[in-house]
């Protein structure tokens, strides 16, 4: 099995932590030694040998990728990190790594995102092994009981069952707050981004469902060519998973969130008894259910404030209200508008 970690991303929900320079799969958060790119490199470590994981990122991030791994202490071939000149989302940035496995050898793929955390990682991998005999005729996803009709995910719908997991009836990418709702009441479950497929099988997906994308890899192999053939940039959710009818979703219960925003800080990280989380040494005096993160050599004190989200960087201050923190893309917009 070949591993693909998708690490070229931006992550405007976590800023200022996260940066365009600087995204958040690099980032360690809070009190963590690892970013989650070593995370997600670490679980790849389980299920392939390094010199069958690949990474997709943009040019801007390689010599951060390298730095990473390295950090982990090991050699990493640059070879096997494919740089992209533009970006194009997640579809031309997956069929990019598919094209170069598929030059040497037919074989399975597991793609990871970078930006998410994974609890029980060696069950999960246990899990990804046990689904690769469904590889020859689908492309094998693995669902996550939903907890709200969060309307920044995929939504599936599993029907006849098949192994260990179900045939797909619809899978439907980022649907609006009403349609999750009913999703959830009829039993769909969230897509988790993690995809498991045959090269050969998932390249004839591309071609049949994303045409241009196929082509342009056909026409030239100079990847910038390649990158500037690329008509419209697109996600794997749209170009194939909501096309293709080739789909089996695996229930997987494996600890997983994508730490998609500051409000997914609650799900994943500890709290102390007033339910804040806290790092450095910040004071906080009769206050609940904040989040106080400092990446400066300064005490953050807060007296009487419950429900804060107080991100403090070296050039930029985040003071945002719990709840709201999926509009912090919003500002981003505004100072790239500006700039
Ligand atoms: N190389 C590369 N190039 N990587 C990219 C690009 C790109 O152009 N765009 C995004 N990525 C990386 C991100 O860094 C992340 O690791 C992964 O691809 C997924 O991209 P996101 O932009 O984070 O996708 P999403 O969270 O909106 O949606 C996807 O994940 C959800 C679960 O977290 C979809 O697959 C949803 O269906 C799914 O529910
Ligand atoms: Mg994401």
């Amino acid at each position: 099995m070949k591993v693909l970690i998708l690490a070229g991303g931006s992550g405007t929900r976590l800023w200022p932590l996260s940066r365009e320079g600087y995204p958040k799969q690099f980032i360690k958060l809070l009190e963590s030694k690892t970013s989650l790119f070593q995370e997600t490199f670490k679980r790849s470590l389980l299920l392939a040998d390094i010199t069958e994981i690949y990474v997709i990122t943009n040019k801007r991030y390689k010599f951060i990728v390298m730095g990473e791994v390295e950090e982990l202490g090991y050699d990493y071939n640059e070879l096997n990190i494919l740089v992209e000149p533009d970006v194009k989302n997640t579809l031309p940035a997956i069929y990019h790594g598919v094209h170069r496995i598929q030059k040497s050898c037919n074989d399975s793929i597991i793609v990871f995102p970078s930006d998410q955390v994974i609890q029980n990682g060696q069950e999960f991998v246990n899990i990804i092994k046990a689904s690769e005999s469904l590889t020859n005729d689908s492309i094998i996803t693995f669902g996550i009981k939903p907890n709200g009709p969060n309307t920044g995910y995929g939504y599936i719908s599993p029907g006849e069952k098949i192994s260990n997991g179900f045939l797909v009836k619809e899978f439907k990418e980022k649907p609006d707050y009403d349609t999750a709702l009913s999703y959830i009441a009829e039993g769909y479950v969230w897509n988790s981004g993690i995809f498991l497929f045959n090269s050969l099988f998932f390249s004839n997906e591309v071609k049949k469902h994303s045409s241009n994308i196929y082509d342009a890899f056909e026409l030239s192999t100079d990847i910038n060519e390649v990158y500037l053939n690329i008509e419209k940039g697109i996600s794997i959710d749209y170009g194939i998973m909501e096309k293709t009818d080739r789909v089996v979703v695996v229930p997987v219960d494996i600890g997983w969130n994508d730490l998609g925003s500051f409000d997914s800080f609650y799900e994943v990280f500890d709290r102390d008894a007033a339910d804040n989380i806290v790092n450095k040494e910040s004071i906080l005096i009769e206050s609940r259910n904040n989040l106080i993160h400092s990446n400066n050599q300064k005490a953050i004190a807060v007296i009487g404030v419950n429900d804060l989200i107080v991100i403090d960087n070296k050039d930029a201050l985040l003071i945002c209200q719990k709840d709201q923190s999926q509009r912090v893309k919003d500002v981003v917009k505004i100072l790239n508008d500006n700039n």
